[in-house]
């Protein structure tokens, strides 16, 4: 049993294979929290929780003169603000006469065989037997506002999730001025906190920092989980590495305004805290009315954080991804936009695909460009009608000319964004978020639809359905390419307002889901600037995210290694592009291109039909291989082998199989030398015994001797050389 209730002692264990959660109803009531860690075998831990009688640290009155009892030292699953305790803390209830607090108190749980589910919010889901769930019902000491923990157990994944329910039982109105999702109390202060920070073309650059009294967050206020920072934290043992030391991961499982915030207290514990920014946000619960706190997914280990991202790995393919293209090999693909962006016509876009397709290419994407009067980007968003300036033979016509090649047919859609110069402007000019009396703020010409609205989710439903079934389309990249901002929202009255933010992003969820319920075999791909919303939320509805705008293989490198240490490889969207880079105008050969790109879900986004003949050969034979190791790449467990904002000489990462007879060891070299050093690369997950070829060399060699010892990098080579090593088990 992963869920253990002690009814006498009220201890509730959650175990997973190799750790173990633990918390306890108090004497008077309230959920203390006792340990998250290495698993430990059926045990009370509740000799942990301490108190002595502190200063300006005051006690529940009910605890009368038991003055060792304060809120405000103990750790805790679910804190409240307003009554004792003055920590980062989840909840701020607003009562009907304008009081703030709340005292929360342990009701009654329950135990069941199944993850729980949340509605209209992606989550972890599990078939039968793969996970249980903890439910504690807590209350108010003094209104009928009842929050609902919720633990999710996924004993074999080593994973356990948490979200919360918040109900108003009572007769009157009350308001959430902040309802997080979770807290973690760790008993020490001694922590560095990890995340991922960025902008538009760097995101997820790691950044590794002690916790320390006072409070670190990690946030987005922009309505989105935004390029700037990532809904994702680590908190690790300040030594902990990629192979060694205790870490526990928190990711956020949605795709709007989110913080994380750590705190060190006084007494040297620290306290994470997961949510919804409570900035702009206000939440009103009418009687009867409840709030749904999105989920958080936590791990933890004691091996580094290698095995963490693996964790998260795995949980996210096997329990989060749902699209059938998790199993399916997902087809090669050629996108137009770095060739062409808003200038072309069909037949450029059919001698593009023709040339992509005599290379190897198996899907053809027609970015940005395709609709309403698109020639530039301050024109058409939401007039989701070909253009036939554009494509003569209408979508239909275009797209059966694409299939006839035997090439499989994608298009680029912005549903959630409207330009003021487009025809729906025009006719709706009140479906733009906007405060009325005010100009809004314009990002890249074009404005926010209100997606909390359902007649604007019903128009893009249908308006986009024509498209998808005209052009029996096969795959869709799903962009937003601005933040929030100017919101308000005609569908909500004034003291709904700050509920704006959160109902735009269940719309947009609900819209996503209606598509990927409608349309199951189309490969969805999201997208917002390149990787402004990559996370757990969006890969619930799309196996794949455009991983950044910037597509040069040498800056991939590290936004690749930061998206990593939460997301699989096989989500990142990944091109070869031309070399110039567009971004950054650095030259790179075609094989890094290639070696780079392969780490993900690869494509092509270039005009091929200018390359050489020798470029052409080697893009087919780039092709050939990503099929031979796509499913080392996708289904393979990955390994981090250098640091790269570290390791300033080479980049190296690696692909294991599970049966771990194969492997593929890809190094970028970064700078040529003169007089070279010997370097070598350091495999992992290779079985010590077995021996293995490389590159299907006739010597092969100990997988001891390359875990330990490591492969010999070659001299000589170019600035940003790519190489790469396949490792196949021969004879013993
Ligand atoms: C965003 C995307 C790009 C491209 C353009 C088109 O920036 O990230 O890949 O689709 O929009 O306008």
């Amino acid at each position: 049993m992963a869920v253990v209730f002690d009814g006498q002692k009220k201890i509730f264990t959650l175990h997973t294979k190799n750790t173990t959660w633990q918390t306890k109803v108090s004497e008077y009531g309230h959920l203390l929290h006792l340990y998250y860690g290495r698993r430990i075998k059926d045990t009370d831990l509740s000799y942990m929780a301490r108190g002595i009688n502190r200063g300006f640290s005051g006690c529940p009155y009910a605890a009368g003169e038991h003055r060792e009892y304060s809120l405000d030292t103990c750790l805790q699953e679910y804190p409240a603000a307003g009554t004792g305790d003055y920590r980062v803390s989840c909840l701020h209830l607003e009562h009907e006469n304008g009081s703030q607090g709340a005292e929360l108190l342990y009701q009654c749980h329950r135990i069941y065989d199944k993850k729980y589910s949340l509605p209209g919010l992606p989550a972890l889901w599990a078939g039968k037997g793969e996970a249980q769930t903890l439910e504690i019902n807590l209350k108010d000491i003094a209104s009928q506002v009842w929050v609902t923990l919720y633990y999710g157990v996924f004993e074999e994944m080593d994973v356990i999730t948490r979200a919360c329910v918040v109900e108003n039982r009572g007769q009157v109105p009350v308001f959430l001025n902040k309802a997080l999702s979770a807290c973690l109390e760790l008993p020490r202060g001694d922590l560095d906190m990890i995340s991922f920070h960025g902008r538009h073309t760097m995101e997820r650059m790691m950044e590794r920092g002690s916790a320390r009294h006072g409070r670190v967050s990690v946030d987005s206020v922009r309505g989105t989980s935004s390029h700037h920072r990532n809904p994702f934290v680590i908190l690790c043992d300040r030594q902990a590495g990629e192979e060694h030391g205790q870490c526990w991961g928190a990711s956020f499982v949605y795709s709007g305004n989110f913080t994380a915030q750590a705190e060190v207290d006084p007494l040297d514990q620290t306290r994470l805290c997961v949510g919804i920014h409570p900035e702009g946000f206000r939440y009103k619960l009418e009687a009867g009315e409840s709030f749904a706190a999105p989920e958080v997914v936590f791990t933890f280990t004691h091996q580094g954080f290698g095995k963490l991202s693996d964790n998260y790995h795995r949980i996210f393919h096997k329990h989060l991804i749902r699209s059938p293209y998790k199993n399916i090999r997902r087809p090669v693909l050629l996108n137009h936009w770095e060739a062409m962006e808003f200038n072309f016509n069909e037949e450029e876009l059919v001698s593009l695909a023709e040339s992509g397709k005599a290379l190897g290419m198996e899907l053809f994407v027609m970015d940005d460009g395709w609709f309403g009067q698109r020639d530039r980007d301050t024109r058409g968003l939401g007039d989701w009608r070909v253009n036939r300036d554009k494509l003569s033979s209408g979508l239909g016509g275009f797209a059966a000319r694409i299939h006839d090649m035997g090439l499989k047919f994608g298009i680029w859609i912005e549903p959630e964004m409207i330009n003021e110069d487009s025809d729906l402007y025009k006719s709706h000019p009140d479906w733009a978020l906007r405060i009325p009396g005010r100009q809004p703020n314009v990002e890249r010409g074009q404005l926010v639809l209100d997606m909390c609205r359902r007649e604007v989710r019903d128009y893009l439903f249908d308006s986009l359905s024509e498209i998808l079934k005209e052009g029996q389309v096969d795959y869709v990249k799903w962009d937003m390419n601005r933040n929030l901002s100017d919101v308000w929202s005609k569908s909500l009255p004034p003291d709904r307002q700050g509920e704006a933010l959160h109902r735009y992003v269940l719309g947009v969820y609900e819209l996503m889901e209606r598509f990927v319920s409608a349309y199951p075999d189309i490969l969805w791909e999201g997208c917002s600037g390149g990787g402004g919303r990559f996370d757990a939320g969006i890969l619930y509805y799309m196996p794949q995210i455009w991983c950044s705008d910037n597509t040069d293989a040498v800056e991939r490198l590290r936004i690749q290694y930061g998206t990593s240490f939460c997301y699989p490889p096989s989500s990142m969207g990944s091109h070869v592009s031309v070399s110039p880079n567009h971004q950054t105008g650095r030259r790179t050969s075609l094989k890094t291109r290639g070696i780079v790109a392969m780490a993900g879900a690869f494509g092509y986004e270039l005009d091929v039909r200018v390359m050489t003949e020798e470029e052409r050969e080697e893009v087919r034979q780039q092709i050939q291989d990503y099929k031979k190791y796509y499913d080392l790449i996708h289904h393979g467990t990955y390994y981090r082998l250098t640091d790269v904002e570290e390791n300033r000489d080479f980049a190296a990462w690696q692909f294991v199989s599970p049966d771990r007879k194969e492997s593929l060891v890809s190094v970028v070299l970064l700078h040529a030398r003169s007089n070279p050093l010997f370097w070598r690369v350091r495999a992992r997950g290779l079985e010590e015994e077995q021996r293995y070829s490389i590159d299907g060399s006739e010597e092969t060699y100990e997988g001891s001797a390359l875990m330990y010892g490591g492969i010999n990098l070659p001299v000589g080579c170019e600035d940003n050389s790519g190489v790469w090593f396949y490792l196949k088990a021969g004879p013993r």
